[in-house]
């Protein structure tokens, strides 16, 4: 499975801070906010992603993160060339899935906890789609995802007025190797976009469409408004000043995840401005264990 991170989007609710950069590139607490959502697929095991982004934006995120090759990832980039919506994404994908599964995901979208529900769902996926099912107070602003006693999934919809369940749709997706030629063939939105959602309902008029509940014990946030991305760093800056352990951190998880070797891993820390980020590497480095917990 391939990975797409989508980085798009202007980012106007949370103008001046986006006039010169994106969203994706604001800090969530101590880190731009695209090393969230990049750690998240890592973890996902996921070795190979796509970045898509506006074209004034994407040299940045290159600046930003390079071809990945320090973290022990493969990273290319695509430009979308207009917002015109999530599922185009898939279809600016198609050349670079080659035929691939993938998982797609959202530039802007936090998510913390034990991923072990995202790693079975990334290994179980044989055919069709997997949407995950998060439990807000007010899904209206989200896709939300209507489902039976067995969380079989019985409607999608995008941003409903009257929501049929609390069950928002996080901004990540698991796609069989159908998904670039479906997007294709959607019509585009009465807001002119190539919707998620009705990407999403293809898959669930062909009966695959499988959606599965994220637990109590993640945290998915919101990025949207100043509000939600203070809640959001004070939310990392609570879990990292308690534990000693950062969330988010590229070259930690290529190390315990065995992406890096030690020696390697040593290198890239040695090649850090003097920082707090580097001091936690440099412990973790001393550790002599990689056991992720
Ligand atoms: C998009 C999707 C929506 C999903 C959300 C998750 O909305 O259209 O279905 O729930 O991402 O972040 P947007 O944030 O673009 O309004």
């Amino acid at each position: 499975m391939k990975g797409i991170l989508l980085a798009g989007g202007k980012g106007t609710r949370l103008y001046p801070m986006t006039q010169v950069a994106s969203k994706q590139l604001q800090p969530i607490y101590d880190k731009p906010m695209v090393y969230y959502p990049l750690t998240t697929m890592m973890v996902a095991g996921l070795r190979e992603i796509l970045i898509i982004s506006s074209p004034e934006d994407l040299p940045r995120f290159e600046q930003l993160l390079g071809d990945g090759s320090r973290w022990g990832v493969s990273l290319a980039y695509q430009e979308q060339a207009a917002p015109r919506g999530i599922a185009e994404a898939l279809v600016l994908a198609e050349t670079f899935l080659d035929g691939h599964k993938s998982m797609l995901m959202l530039g802007d979208n936090f998510i913390y906890g034990r991923l072990d529900f995202l790693r079975e769902e990334v290994e179980q996926l044989k055919e069709g789609a997997t949407v995950f099912g998060y439990r807000v107070a007010d899904p209206s602003a989200y896709g939300v995802v209507e489902v039976d006693a067995d969380f079989q999934v019985v409607s999608l919809e995008e941003k409903p007025k009257k929501p049929k369940s609390p069950w928002a749709v996080p901004g990540m997706y698991l796609y069989d190797e159908h998904a670039p030629a479906y997007a294709k063939a959607l019509a585009p939105s009465a807001r002119g976009e190539l919707e998620i959602t009705d990407l999403n309902r293809v898959y669930l008029e062909n009966g695959q469409l499988r959606a599965r509940p994220m637990g109590r014990g993640i945290a998915w946030l919101d990025t949207g408004t100043p509000e939600n991305l203070l809640e959001a760093s004070s939310f990392v800056h609570a879990l990292q000043s308690r534990q000693g352990l950062i969330i988010g951190s590229p070259e930690e998880v290529a190390y315990r995840r065995g992406y890096l070797s030690h020696d390697a891993f040593a290198q890239l820390v040695q090649q850090l401005p003097r920082s707090v980020y580097r001091d936690y590497l440099e412990h973790v480095r001393d550790e002599g264990s990689v056991v992720a917990t």
